[in-house]
């Protein structure tokens, strides 16, 4: 029986650094509103020329071996066009003989992507498959809001799935939801609106059962799970669930404060980062779990 693991990660945030600061001369802020709000500090914001595609090859460089991959999945809402797709452009760039397709669902999009990833390394059809999340929010921003583009971010984080059937790394589960009764909470039409106190909510209630639902089914407790990569929309929605799951804090890895919401790809950039620090070690159980515009949530367990 194959599975699938995760057998390297890596991640690109752009070099434009924005502080809090920096926003607070434009806009009616404070470091002290977006911090306490948000445990926001500061963003990475892309140049003309890192577009998604730049940006996604870039952290897909990082994890990319000789081998190369047969497929390139791309979790993104900001992807470079309507099509051809940002995963054509990788595939491209990186000139690999893949086949390649972007995945929409917003901040949940790479949770998505990495299950989909699984099924196709599970029934055999492909061996190595290259799965990024990558987003250039901040095109997408009202610059003019401050109440929405304070909150995110652009960056790119991949991994490399590969087939294995040895049982001690492998992508155990996953669970996938989505409510589109609630698509006006956030979405993009010219630019991003949010009700962002609706979507507190939702979020901290959606997590909160999507986590539970998953350790539940694997009859673990939240002890047994060695990392929790939550997707870094707002501190405070993490510290909920710290609480609410006796989760400490230490486990919880959290770049919000460096990276912002960089939506897709909050959960590979965290992981990446995460794996650069020698903080996630072979063989620890890690839960990811993420909820995004549609609305659309899921998470994925996985020994790393
Ligand atoms: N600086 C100063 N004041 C501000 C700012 C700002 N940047 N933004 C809003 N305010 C003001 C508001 O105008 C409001 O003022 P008022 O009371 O005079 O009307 C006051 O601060 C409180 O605003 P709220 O929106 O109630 O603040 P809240 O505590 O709810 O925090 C926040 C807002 C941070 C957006 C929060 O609701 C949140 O994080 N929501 C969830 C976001 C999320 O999960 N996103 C992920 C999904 S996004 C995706 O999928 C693309």
């Amino acid at each position: 029986m194959f599975h699938s693991y995760i057998k390297a990660c890596g991640y690109y945030l752009p070099e434009k650094i924005v502080s809090n600061d920096d926003l607070s001369k434009m806009l009616d802020t404070s470091h002290e509103w977006i911090f306490s709000r948000t445990g926001i500090t500061q963003r990475h914001i892309a140049a003309e020329h890192e577009t998604a595609a730049f940006m996604g090859t870039k952290a897909a460089k990082k994890v990319l071996g000789p081998e190369g991959a047969d497929l390139v999945i791309v979790a993104t809402c900001t992807g470079d066009h309507i099509m051809p797709s940002t995963s054509a452009l990788i595939q491209s760039n990186l000139g690999l003989n893949a086949s390649a397709f972007d995945v929409q669902g917003a901040c949940a999009g790479f949770v998505c992507a990495l299950s989909i990833g699984d099924q196709f390394i599970k029934t055999g059809a492909y061996e190595r498959i290259l799965v990024i999340g990558v987003e250039k929010m901040s095109k997408v921003l009202d610059w003019n809001d401050r109440s929405t583009c304070i909150l995110f971010g652009d960056g790119a984080g991949a991994v490399l799935l590969e087939r294995s059937t040895d049982d001690t790394s492998k992508i155990i589960d996953f669970n996938l939801f989505s409510d589109g009764k609630k698509k006006d909470l956030v979405h993009v039409d010219d630019v991003l609106k949010m009700r962002g106190t609706e979507l507190f909510r939702h979020a901290v209630d959606k997590l909160g059962t999507c986590v539970e639902t998953m350790i539940a089914k694997h009859n673990l407790s939240a002890d047994n799970i060695d990392w929790f990569i939550p997707h870094q929309a707002n501190l405070r929605i993490i510290q909920f669930l710290s609480e609410r799951f006796k989760i400490p804090m230490e486990k919880m890895i959290v770049n919000i404060d460096e990276c912002a919401n960089t939506s897709a790809a909050s959960i590979p950039i965290a992981l990446g980062r995460a794996c650069e620090k020698n903080k996630i070690k072979r063989g620890q159980k890690i839960l990811l779990e993420a909820i995004g515009s549609g609305l659309v949530w899921g998470s994925v367990l996985l020994d790393f």
